[in-house]
């Protein structure tokens, strides 16, 4: 009934502005990726749309609200709404970010970074292994973009690493978050990707951001990628090898059609890059 099929080459974050559009163009992406919140508890034609764009395509699920770096416990609740919407549309991809969005059982609708400590990444490595278990599939936790570094004893590249040796998660990595943030924090976002294992990474993602001055970017995925995004994921793939890509587009979203030039811009890039 859905697509079966592995994701690969380049995807296109799926929003409602363009769901309508998708059927309409012969050049169409590759897969989507969606976020489980905006979707589970919708009914009605625009579920109707989604599952018209499942039987189609590969579809991969990416979270916001799960908060894997807060002390809270998890929150199992949304936990098994989750796992129900995952297997019926048999969806075996489901990222997350390496940041916490709640606290004393409040949510705050923005990801928040965490301190890098070995203290911090045993504790999440217990939360993450319940996670997968529950979930009867593996995750993947996206590097997160920050504004503010926390002081820690680890650098991220070993607490990403350590957490995926402990338990068996992969690294969705956002080239773009490293390219902010080694603006943001003053870091050589090359020596960064070359810490990166590539049996570490599941797939990437790549969007726009904004530059306020020399040393301040905000994460925007509000406009198009930036050339120096495009050479650092360049030195990724070919650092890395083949992993999908996908582009995402959650801000200032353009009509349809302009958006398909930036994925085939992209697709090319990615496609010609190993
Ligand atoms: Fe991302």
């Amino acid at each position: 009934m859905w697509f079966d099929g592995e994701i690969k080459g380049t995807g296109l974050g799926l929003r409602t502005a363009f769901i309508e559009d998708i059927h309409d163009y012969d050049l169409k992406p590759e897969w989507f990726e969606i976020a489980p919140e905006n979707w589970i508890k919708k009914g009605g034609y625009l579920r109707k749309l989604f599952e018209d764009i499942r039987k189609d395509f590969p579809v991969v699920c990416h979270g916001l609200s799960l908060s894997v770096g807060s002390p809270d416990p998890v929150n199992k609740y949304f936990l098994k709404e989750l796992k129900d919407f995952l297997d019926y549309y048999e969806i075996s991809i489901y990222s997350e970010h390496l940041s916490f969005s709640s606290l004393y059982g409040s949510y705050i609708y923005d990801l928040f970074p965490l301190p890098f400590t070995r203290e911090l990444a045993e504790d999440m490595s217990q939360k993450i292994s319940f996670i997968q278990d529950f979930l009867g599939r593996e995750i993947s936790l996206e590097n997160a973009s920050s504004y503010v570094e926390l002081s820690g004893d680890m650098e991220e590249t070993d607490f990403i690493g350590y957490i995926i040796e402990k338990t068996g998660c992969k690294l969705l990595l956002d080239v773009n978050n490293v390219y902010v943030n080694s603006c943001n924090h003053r870091f050589d976002p090359y020596l960064y990707i070359e810490k990166i294992k590539p049996e570490w990474v599941s797939y990437i993602h790549i969007a726009g951001h904004k530059k306020i001055k020399e040393d301040l970017i905000l994460d925007t995925h509000g406009s198009e990628i930036s050339q120096s995004v495009y050479q650092l994921l360049i030195f990724t793939l070919k650092k890395i090898g083949k992993k999908p890509v996908l582009l995402e587009r959650d801000n200032n979203i353009p009509p349809y059609r302009e958006l398909l030039n930036e994925y085939d811009y992209l697709r090319e890039v990615v496609k010609n890059a190993v």
